[in-house]
Order: structure tokens, then sequence, then C-alpha cells
């Protein structure tokens, strides 16, 4: 029996196996826009099996975009491109989920095929970023942001909750926000990128304060009965991990106790210098069960769980809940099918509809 084909329940909602796509920006919107393009992909990787599909990082407020080709959901008009994906996601089977996001000072950079950089400042295709503190990533990403105020700190805290509403107007199941990758709510919590003297930075508590106060205004729109996630960087792989990690767990407890219902456990990405990333199959695998079983709350994580035998023993072995497989679906959007056939599951065509199923189980 394997475990990797097993349903998950999470709140009033059922994925009918572990498998999960996790959010993998397109950079093909026009001005923040969903199109066929996006329908196209996210129905693909719906009908391959996957049980949980969560389109890529939308951005909440313009300048939160990655890049211009980034997804948007700051406005009505906006949210209402997302309709046709999140019924062709459903429509196969599959939880619709959206990952809500503003990049900070990671924003205003070119496509990654088309150098992912920053965008020039004289360049009109890019605009100004916010950040917790006027620094700049460095490496490719060099354009300095400008320090937020309270102000903007409100501000993007209210555009993180009317996302969160639109997303499920159009008829979102999942919900997560975007803290992870060196972005803007990861971007708080690192001492890489925040050094603020205000409420906003200095100690763990502080440093921690928008993200808390981002995801308890979220929570108090997103429905109850329905998962509400986030997408967070445990640890930088940068020498202070102990502490890092010490620091992530509580954090994770106590949004737990503020209503968060799943954890998707990553790298924070706040440093273009000092990080030493030990890549490898499934590597993050007993970094997040060390989280699931300190903070007591499910979890997910990807990088490298793309080989069925690897992702299986991960959700055997009880270090996820659900397993992410990003890169993998993109060579291969029926990837479930393939892994139910290589771990002898019985009826592996299952995966699929009945109108590729059948003849699969025939011939
Ligand atoms: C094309 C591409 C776009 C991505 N976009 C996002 C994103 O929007 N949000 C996010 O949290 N991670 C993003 N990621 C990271 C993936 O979610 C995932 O963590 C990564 O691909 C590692 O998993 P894998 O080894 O299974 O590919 C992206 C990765 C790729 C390859």
């Amino acid at each position: 029996m394997s475990a990797l084909f097993q349903p998950f329940t999470l709140k009033g909602l059922t994925v009918r196996n572990r498998i999960a796509v996790p959010p993998m920006c397109q950079y093909s919107a026009v001005e923040g826009r969903a199109n066929d393009w996006h329908h196209a992909n996210y129905a693909g990787m719906a009908r391959g099996g996957a049980g949980l599909v969560i389109v890529e990082a939308t951005a909440v407020a313009p300048e939160g975009r990655i890049t211009p080709g980034c997804t948007g959901i700051w406005n009505d008009d906006l949210a209402q491109a997302f309709i046709p994906t999140v019924r062709a996601i459903k429509q196969q089977g599959s939880v619709p989920g959206l990952q809500i996001a503003h990049a900070g000072r990671k924003a205003s950079a070119n496509r990654p095929w088309e150098g992912d950089d920053h965008i020039a400042d004289d360049d009109p295709r890019g605009w100004k970023t916010i950040a917790p503190s006027a620094l700049a990533f460095g490496g490719h990403l060099d354009k300095q942001p400008r320090e937020m105020t309270l102000e903007d700190i409100e501000r993007v805290r209210d555009n993180f909750v009317a996302a969160a509403r639109r997303a499920r107007e159009v008829g979102f199941e999942w919900l997560e926000l975007h803290f992870a990758h060196g972005y803007l709510g990861q971007s708080f919590f690192s001492e890489h990128s925040n050094q603020r003297t205000d409420d906003y930075g200095g100690n763990y508590e502080n440093r921690s304060r928008f993200i808390r106060e981002t995801f308890a205004a979220v929570r108090e729109v997103w429905p109850e009965h329905l998962p509400l996630t986030i997408r967070f960087g445990v640890l930088e792989f940068d020498g202070n991990d102990e502490q890092t990690l010490a620091e992530s767990i509580d954090l994770t407890r106590r949004l737990k106790d503020a209503g968060l219902d799943m954890l998707s456990v990553s790298i924070g990405f706040s440093t273009a210098t000092e990080a030493r990333i030990p890549w490898g199959p499934g590597f993050l695998g007993p970094i997040a069960e060390r989280v699931r079983r300190e903070a007591a709350i499910p979890v997910s994580a990807a990088w490298g769980f793309g080989e069925p035998g690897v992702a299986e023993n991960a959700i055997g072995n009880g270090q996820l809940d659900l397993v992410m497989v990003g890169k993998a679906h993109l060579a291969n959007p029926h990837w479930a099918y393939h892994a139910a056939r290589e771990l002898k599951v019985d009826r592996a065509s299952w995966t699929l509809p009945a109108p590729y199923a059948h003849w699969l189980e025939r011939y």
C-alpha cells in the first residue's frame, strides 16, 4: 500500500493523494492578468493526478510582483481572470490553491530567461521596490529598496487581506501566504534584510511581527473550514541555523495557535552570499519532520522530491504530510500516474481521468 496515494484531510477538505504541485511562477501574465497559458498549464497539472495544485506567487499589489510577467490579484478584475483556472483544476479532481505574495526587495526583476536580474532604474518596465530596510539583496538583484513606513506596513497587510478575500470569491479552496524565499515576509524575519530599530525590527519578537499580524488579519477573512497555510523559510543554511530554526519553530507554534493549518517548510533565501545549501534528494525532509514534531502541525516541503521513491519515503516515514513536486511536473504533468506505476500502485491509471485511464487499463 503506497503512502503517497493515501488521501489527506485538512479542515473540511480532502486531497485525493499526498502529491501537490507547488507554486511555480509562469512569468506569462500581462499587467498581472492570468490568461490562457495559465489555464492550460494548471489544468494539465491537475489532469495528471496531483491532489493539490497551488497557483503561482500572485502579487497582492503591483509593486509586489517579482517580474512584469507575474500574476496579480490587487483588484476584482484580476481575480476574475483566475476563474477558468480554478474551474479547470477542480474539474480534474484536484484542489485549487493560490499563493499570495509580495516580493519586497526582490521585486522588479527581469524574467529568469531574460536575465533574472533587477530591471535598471531608468527602464520604464521596472518600478521602485519597498522592504523593511533600504538594503539591496545583492548579486544580480542590486536595486536598493525604500524602507517601509508604518503606513506601508499597514497597507501591505491590508493588501494581503483583500487578496485573500478575492481568492475565496473566485473559488480557491486553499490559500498559502508566501513568507519564504527572501520576499517581503521573509525579509522582515531575517536579520540579513531587516535592520529596523522600531517595533518591526531587532529582536525575534519584532522581526516576526509583520508575519504574525498579516497572518492574523488574513485569518479573519479566510473561511474557517478551508486550509490557510504559509510558506516559510525555516532556515538559511548560513551557519546560524540552530537559532533560526528555534525561532521558526516558535513562530510556527504561535501561528498555529492563531489558526495556521499547515506549514510549507522551505528555505529563507535571504542572503546572496552566505548560504551553503546542501542540495540533494529530499534533503529538507528531516528538517520538515522536526518542525512537524516540535510545532505539532502538518507540513509539506519541496526541493528534490521528484523521484517517486523519495516522495513515497517522505510520506511513509512521517516526514511530510504532503510532498511538493515542482520541476518534475514541468517535465511531466502526468507525474502522479507515472509515480503510481513505478510504486506498483494497484490500478495506477486511476490517477488519470476516465477518457485516458480507460485505454491505459485496457491495452
Ligand atoms: C519555474 C519555477 C517557478 C517557481 N515559482 C515559485 C513561486 O511562485 N512560489 C514559490 O514559493 N516557489 C516557487 N518556486 C519554487 C518551487 O515551488 C519549488 O520549491 C522548487 O521548484 C523546488 O522543488 P522541485 O525540486 O520539486 O522543483 C518556483 C520554481 C520554479 C522552477
